[in-house]
């Protein structure tokens, strides 16, 4: 039935297309990228605990399906901060994309504008703000972080609200980088410097370093004009953040609220106090996130810390959930706790980095396909179906 309902038309040919699952396009990715891109984009901080227990948190939860319910239509439109969506999906905000796959920003929000879902385009970007809203012109949220240079940040989220973006992250999480040891293993970091181990790692993978050498390197593109010192830092990678401002606080979210008209979320919320203060200062949303396990190891998993973070708010804002999905009854998990959407990081790098568009489209695909058959499965036709009466336990 799920097949009648989604099909697999317009995924791409070949490689994407016999992937059927967002792991076996993470095993696509690992194939094409050098260890150090592949790492980079895969990889969470120290020991990867968090990393790993943001996908444990969505093992441990077990479904509890009603049957004998007629699921012959099934609608995944819902509502995700206020306007429709066709999935109750949203691209989070990802930096250095570029290295995977040239263009990989547009790709994604090519495809994102395709599922009718919101793309989050993020400061560290190899793609400008202006050029994603004007070749993939769907809901658009901009991610900002920032630096001590903290107006080069308020001119960023400017262009921002004069590119027609709709809203404006603010990740909280990264007052420093997290501690990515792969990335000091592998020699990775933006801006890219050559050394003889990434060389030789580059070298394994013809095809992406042809790619490299005839497009060039990518760049954070929406940093250019940050002042020279700060460009060489400013960063991804495991110096992530070197040059963000580890003084941002509360205050200055006012400050953002009152200089920007449209919805406001922060992201990297892991405690219902945090969540309540800044439905209180005026967000519209709050992103419960860890950083995919990229910023304090040991930290709670997505799912874990959403239930009192739900609680808190008390629909008074949209809680969206990020860390971990990989299928479509994660998706049915994080609602049933209380998520009004999730945002999908790793899921669509994988997509993108494996094959491009058609790569980024296929993990959508995927993904959408699950949702739909795990809704079928567990008895529930439409999004607001989906309760806590759902979950064992
Ligand atoms: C390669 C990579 C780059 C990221 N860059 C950013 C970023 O620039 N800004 C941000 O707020 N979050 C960033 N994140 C975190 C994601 O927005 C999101 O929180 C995380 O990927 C969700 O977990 P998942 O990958 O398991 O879906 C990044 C994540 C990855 C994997």
């Amino acid at each position: 039935m799920a097949d009648a309902v989604i099909g697999y038309a317009g995924a791409g040919g070949g490689l994407v297309m016999k992937s059927f699952s967002i792991e076996e396009l993470r095993l696509a990715a690992k194939r094409r990228l050098p260890r150090a891109v592949f790492e980079f984009i895969d990889g969470g901080a120290e020991d990867e605990r968090t990393l790993r227990d943001n996908l444990a948190a969505f093992e441990r939860l077990r479904l509890l399906p009603k049957v004998l319910v007629d699921v012959s239509g099934i609608d995944t439109e819902t509502s995700i901060l206020g306007k429709t969506s066709r999935l109750p999906v949203a691209i989070a905000p990802t930096g250095a994309v570029g290295f995977g796959w040239h263009g990989g920003d547009l790709a994604i929000a090519r495809a994102a504008k395709a599922f009718g879902m919101p793309y989050s385009l993020s400061t560290s970007a190899t793609t400008t703000i202006e050029r994603v809203a004007g070749e993939a012109p769907g809901r658009l949220w901009f991610q900002a972080y920032f630096f001590k240079q903290r107006e080069f940040t308020m001119g960023l989220i400017e262009r921002a609200r004069k590119a027609g973006y709709e809203a404006l992250i603010v990740t909280a999480d990264v007052p420093v980088g997290g501690k990515r040891e792969r990335d000091f293993r592998n020699d990775f970091a933006v801006p890219f410097h050559f050394t003889p181990k990434n060389v030789l790692d580059f070298a394994s993978r013809p095809g992406w370093a042809w790619g490299m050498l005839t497009r060039g390197m990518p760049a954070l593109e929406n940093l250019t004009g940050l002042e020279p010192e700060a460009k060489s830092t400013a960063a991804v990678a495991s110096s992530v953040a070197r040059n963000n401002d580890a003084s941002l606080d509360w205050e200055v979210l006012k400050v953002v609220r009152d200089r920007w008209p449209g919805k406001l979320m922060v992201k990297g919320v892991l405690r219902a106090d945090d969540a309540e203060r800044a439905v209180a200062l005026g967000c519209e949303g709050v992103i419960v996130s860890n950083h995919g396990g990229r910023q304090l190891d040991g930290a709670v998993s997505s799912l874990d810390a959403l239930p009192p973070i739900v609680r808190a708010v008390g629909g008074r804002a949209s809680v969206l959930l990020d860390g971990g999905v990989r299928r479509g009854s994660d998706v049915v998990k994080a609602l049933a706790l209380g998520a009004e959407a999730v945002l999908v990081g790793r899921a669509t790098l994988y997509g993108v980095c494996a094959a491009g568009e058609a790569g980024a489209m296929r993990a959508l695909e995927i993904l959408k396909d699950e949702l739909v058959r795990s809704m079928q499965l567990c008895g529930v036709h439409r999004i607001s179906d989906i309760g806590p009466e759902l979950l064992a336990g």
